[in-house]
């Protein structure tokens, strides 16, 4: 006779009691206690099957099973290349920046999908579905809210891509009533994650993220799911599908859409898509450079600007480069050239708003910050690269050729960069050693007497 134990679960944190209790001790909600029937652990049922030999590593095929594709290359490609069967992906965004719309376009090309959307009524969906002329003879729509009704219809149908819009939204009666909870996200993403990975499918969960960033909820299932990825607003219309976790592949690689009347449409070649006016003359202060996203070069625009503190101490102000590196940057120009930043605010923007991580944007930031404290512009059709040292030397960066190709393509003559490590040469290229060095070629001079005011 097997006995029951009997164990209590919070239907909104998902933690675990063994008696009863009024007020959850872990996150303090009221009346979320709720109980849960388990076997008692460790126990092998009576006239349970012997135990099979574990088989060894040695012995077991390799998944050599075709990718799932969405025929959106971009898509394809913040995945490494699609879908892997019986994996379960998590499409996490604000909402209104386009989950909906991407995963209807999608799906399209698809062979049988599930469509569960606990958001929109069906005529909504229709609606959409026209504006981004997807006919929808392979989608099989079910709205609502209720998980039962997915899984018996999961079971029933055996689509090869399901998709939930959104995890949010469904409740299962084994979480509690409430949708949305932590508990709820947690269990409803386990059990269709078991059944994806069961069956072979693909599972695409849409998660909405709230504007501080965190993804409401489903932060706590991260770890269930194969993939992450963000859909994140770039400028204007441009929209990033960034990969945050990957089980299958990269994280580097980013799909790039834009936002118009008729759907997402990719942008494959993306190089200058942040340029205002590639190869003209700009004002102090802004230089292009060329950095990596993922697998592709990007050719950005970088801004400074500074002022007298206004403080005791001066500042850095940038969302869209790490501060800390900024001072440094200004630090070594300080050092090196003389030019004094310790009595200014420093801000720092990336058109496009672009965050930028890559080390080959040391230079071109040095170049800026001097142009913005100089007042002296960057001269037309040249744009810098290269990574620098707290010695003020210029060092090499990966894939320089590329880079370079990547700018003159874009109308630029000249690239201020590092002394080439092994590659061959290229016309465009104005290799330097040193920061002094590279100041004196771009602007003409580099005793570091320019204006000190401000
Ligand atoms: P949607 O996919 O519903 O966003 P989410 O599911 O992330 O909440 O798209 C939201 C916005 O996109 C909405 O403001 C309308 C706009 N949109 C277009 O600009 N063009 C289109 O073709 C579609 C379908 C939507
Ligand atoms: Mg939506």
């Amino acid at each position: 006779m097997s006995k029951q134990k009997r164990v209590y679960v919070c239907s909104s944190c998902g933690h675990r009691e063994a008696k009863w209790l009024g007020q959850c001790p872990s996150c303090n909600e009221w009346n979320t206690m709720e109980e849960q029937k388990r076997h008692p652990a460790g126990k092998t049922p009576i006239g349970a099957e012997p135990l099979q030999p574990a088989p060894r590593l040695s012995e077991i095929a390799g998944n050599t099973t075709d990718r799932i594709t969405s025929a959106i290359g971009e898509f394809d490609r913040s995945l490494g290349g699609g879908f892997m069967p019986g994996s379960t992906v998590l499409v996490g965004g604000e909402p209104g920046i386009g989950k909906s719309t991407l995963l209807l376009q999608a799906v399209a090309a698809m062979r049988t999908v599930l469509y569960v959307s606990g958001e929109e009524a069906a005529a909504q969906i229709r609606a959409r579905a026209d504006r981004l002329s997807v006919p929808g003879d392979n989608v099989t729509l079910l709205c609502t809210t209720d998980f039962d009704d997915v899984m018996a219809r999961l079971r029933s149908e055996s689509p090869e891509v399901v998709v939930i819009d959104s995890i949010q939204t469904l409740v299962a009666a084994e979480a509690g009533t409430v949708p949305g909870t932590p508990n709820q996200i947690k269990y409803v993403c386990h059990e269709i994650g078991e059944w994806i990975r069961a069956a072979g499918a693909v599972g695409i969960l849409v998660a909405h993220v709230t504007k501080e960033g965190q993804i409401a909820g489903p932060k706590v299932v991260e770890h269930m799911v194969d993939a992450v990825l963000l859909f994140e607003h770039a400028a204007g219309e441009l929209r990033f599908l960034r990969a945050a976790k990957n089980r299958f592949g990269a994280i580097e690689e980013v799909g790039i859409f834009t936002m118009g009347e008729t759907g997402l449409r990719e942008v494959r070649d993306p190089s200058g898509i942040f340029l205002t006016a590639a190869g003209q003359e700009r004002p102090a202060g802004v230089v292009a450079a060329p950095c990596y996203e993922g697998s592709r070069v990007l050719v950005v625009e970088i801004q400074a600007l500074t002022v007298p503190a206004k403080g005791s101490v001066s500042r850095t102000f940038s969302d869209r480069v790490d501060p800390r590196r900024i001072s440094r940057i200004a630090a070594v120009l300080e050092k090196h050239l003389g030019l004094q930043f310790s009595d200014q605010d420093v801000y720092v923007n990336v058109a496009g708003g672009i965050r930028l991580s890559d080390v080959a944007t040391d230079l071109p930031l040095a170049i800026a910050l001097y142009s913005a404290r100089t007042g002296i512009a960057v001269p037309a059709r040249l744009l810098a690269t290269g990574e620098l040292t707290l010695a003020g030397e210029i060092r090499s960066v990966e894939h320089l050729l590329r880079r370079l190709r990547a700018a003159v393509d874009l109308g630029f003559a000249r690239v201020a960069a590092p002394y080439p490590s092994g590659e061959e040469g290229h016309p465009a290229l104005i290799p330097h050693g040193s920061i002094v060095e590279a100041i004196r070629t771009v602007f003409g001079s580099g005793d570091g007497n320019g204006p000190k005011g401000g």
